[in-house]
Formats: structure tokens, C-alpha cells, sequence
């Protein structure tokens, strides 16, 4: 098995259904508008994926439920061969952005990945878009006060229709300033132009960054500066950006000079795996053992981690 190196992962959006249907019915609740007849998570499109997601951490109550996911999700991405990982954490889900509660949640969840030895882990605070710039300043303080050796980075998801970049500079800044790594998701559901907005926060990645496609200056200038994208196709397949990963640009953009990586974004929600992700590129484009360890360079060089990290994983990519 080939080893891998992931940057993309949300971790409630890792969460599998039978997990959350688990807790509802610990807690004597039902979900059932979640989940279609198979089972499986329901969504049309990207705001119904939204409100899905949001509607399954309404169980994921407490540091426990949260360490017991951390858990299932880094021991599920270890059989898939990921040996690094880097997960986003939302103080949103994990106590409200109260500061006090977030370090709780952070505890359980770093005790958690704690032992699961295979794979190292790092957290990516993230702001949801959608819930505002305020919600936003609140939750880079929880960053900037627990960043350090397992809290390296920070990050923006949600709707990429609600609002522009600049409302959210303060919370950026508040992040870089503790020694954050940046990254923002930007040009999946907005166009490129909502990639040129972003790239105002300085990222040094962008989340998805594949409909920068549509503008080959812009597409250049991403190689050029070196900002790194997290792609993510099978989730981008499965949101309807692509009809197949035939379609999907991550191809063409490394061929023009990008930095790609390879993640699988949520992927109960999109029914990936990291090996399923290898497994698409390798049957859609051809990419063999060599595209994917250029690939795995490429993410251990972008990695929000210390250098002995860095250094360790760029030896298992001669
Ligand atoms: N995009 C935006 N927000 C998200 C995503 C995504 O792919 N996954 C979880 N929150
Ligand atoms: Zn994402």
C-alpha cells in the first residue's frame, strides 16, 4: 500500500452515518432527515451538504463524542495507508467558541489522536464562512490561544457565496500572528474569481482552488507564487463541479505548474477513501507510483509542521 500524506479532512465531515446514528440513539434522538434509504447521508447539492453536515454534529455533544470520532476517523485513514493528516477542528461544533470549552474538546481530541500511533496528526482551526466575520474573530482567538505543536494551522470553510475576504481579515491576521499556517477554501463553489479574492488573506494553500482553471492567468500565477491546492476530486465529483474525475482539472493544473495534493474533504459524505481517491487518478489520468510520491513530496512540503515532522515524511518520499 502506497503510503499518503492527507491535508484536507474535516473532521465531523469524517464522521460515518452509523457513527452519528450511533450517538442519536445513546441519546435517545432521531436523525432520520439526514439519511437517505440506503443509509447514507442526504444532498442534492452544496447548501443541502451544508445543512446536512451541520444537522450531524448536532450530536457530537462533548469532548468524549469528539475523542471517540477523532478515534474512528484516524484509525479508518491509517488502513487506508495515510501516515500524516491534518484535520480541521471547529470550535462552532466543539463548545460554542467559548475558549474554555474549545481547550476541553482540543484536550480529548489530541488525547485521541494520541493513540492512534500510526498516523501523525495536526489540527487546522477553521471559521465557517457562512456563520460571519464575528463568529470568525471569536474563533481565532481559540486558535491563536491553543496554536503549538498539534494546533498548527488555520482555515475558512462554508459558504464561499457569503461575503468577501476582506471581512474576515482580522481573524487571519489574528491566526498568522500566532504562527499559523493559512489556507482557505476558495474556487469549488465559487469561480476563480473567488480564488483572487482569497489569495488577499496570503494562503500559502487553498482549499479545492480547482475552478481557478477557468482563468489560465490566474492559473498561472498560482504556480508562480507556489500556493499549494488541498484538491479534493472525488468530493468535487460528487458536489457536481465534475461530471467524472475524467473532467477534473487537478490534471491540467499540475500540468501548468501547480502544486497539487490529493485529500478526500469529508469522505463518509462522498463515499471516498484516500484509496479510492489514488485508485480514481490512477484510472482516470494513469498517474503510477512515481505521480503519487511527487504528490506525497508536495504535501509534506506544504504540511502546517516542525521541520523533524517534515523532514521524517519527506524520507518515506524518496
Ligand atoms: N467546502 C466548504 N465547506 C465545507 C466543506 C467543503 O468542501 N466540507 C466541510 N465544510
Ligand atoms: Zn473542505
Amino acid at each position: 500500500m502506497i503510503p499518503k500524506t492527507e491535508l484536507h479532512l474535516h473532521l465531523e465531515g469524517a464522521a460515518p452515518p452509523a457513527f452519528i446514528r450511533g450517538l442519536a440513539s445513546e441519546q435517545g434522538t432521531r436523525l432520520d432527515a439526514l439519511f437517505d434509504e440506503r443509509g447514507d447521508y442526504r444532498f442534492e447539492d452544496f447548501r443541502q451538504f451544508l445543512r446536512t453536515y451541520e444537522g450531524a454534529t448536532s450530536v457530537l455533544r462533548g469532548p468524549e463524542e469528539f475523542a471517540r470520532l477523532t478515534r474512528a476517523v484516524l484509525e479508518e485513514s491509517a488502513s487506508h495507508g495515510v501516515i500524516y493528516t491534518e484535520a480541521f477542528l471547529s470550535p462552532d461544533f466543539c463548545g460554542g467558541r467559548d475558549r474554555g470549552a474549545w481547550a476541553e474538546y482540543l484536550a480529548a481530541i489530541e488525547e485521541a489522536a494520541a493513540a492512534v500511533p500510526e498516523i501523525e496528526m495536526r489540527g487546522i482551526v477553521t471559521c465557517i464562512r457562512h456563520f460571519g466575520p464575528d463568529a470568525a474573530r471569536e474563533t481565532a482567538r481559540c486558535a491563536a490561544e491553543t496554536a503549538g505543536r498539534f494546533v498548527t494551522g488555520w482555515g475558512m470553510g462554508g459558504d464561499e457565496g457569503m461575503g468577501k475576504a476582506a471581512d474576515f481579515a482580522w481573524a487571519f491576521d489574528c491566526a498568522r500572528e500566532a504562527g499559523l499556517g493559512i489556507t482557505v477554501h476558495a474556487g469549488e463553489f465559487g469561480g476563480p474569481e473567488s480564488v483572487r479574492d482569497a489569495l488577499a488573506l496570503r494562503p500559502s494553500r487553498l482549499g479545492h482552488g480547482v475552478r481557478s482553471i477557468e482563468d489560465l492567468a490566474l492559473v498561472d500565477r498560482l504556480a508562480e507564487d507556489g500556493v499549494v491546492l488541498e484538491v479534493c476530486p472525488l468530493s468535487n465529483v460528487r458536489l457536481g463541479l465534475y461530471e467524472d474525475v475524467r473532467r477534473h482539472p487537478i490534471e491540467r493544473l499540475r500540468d501548468r505548474g501547480v502544486k497539487v495534493t490529493v485529500s478526500t474533504d469529508d469522505p463518509p459524505f462522498f463515499g471516498t477513501t484516500m484509496t479510492r481517491e489514488y485508485d480514481a487518478l490512477a484510472e482516470a489520468f494513469g498517474w503510477t507510483e512515481d505521480d503519487f510520491r511527487a504528490l506525497n513530496r508536495i504535501s509534506a512540503e506544504a504540511a502546517f509542521c516542525d521541520d523533524a515532522t517534515r523532514a521524517k515524511l519527506l524520507e518515506t518520499f524518496p
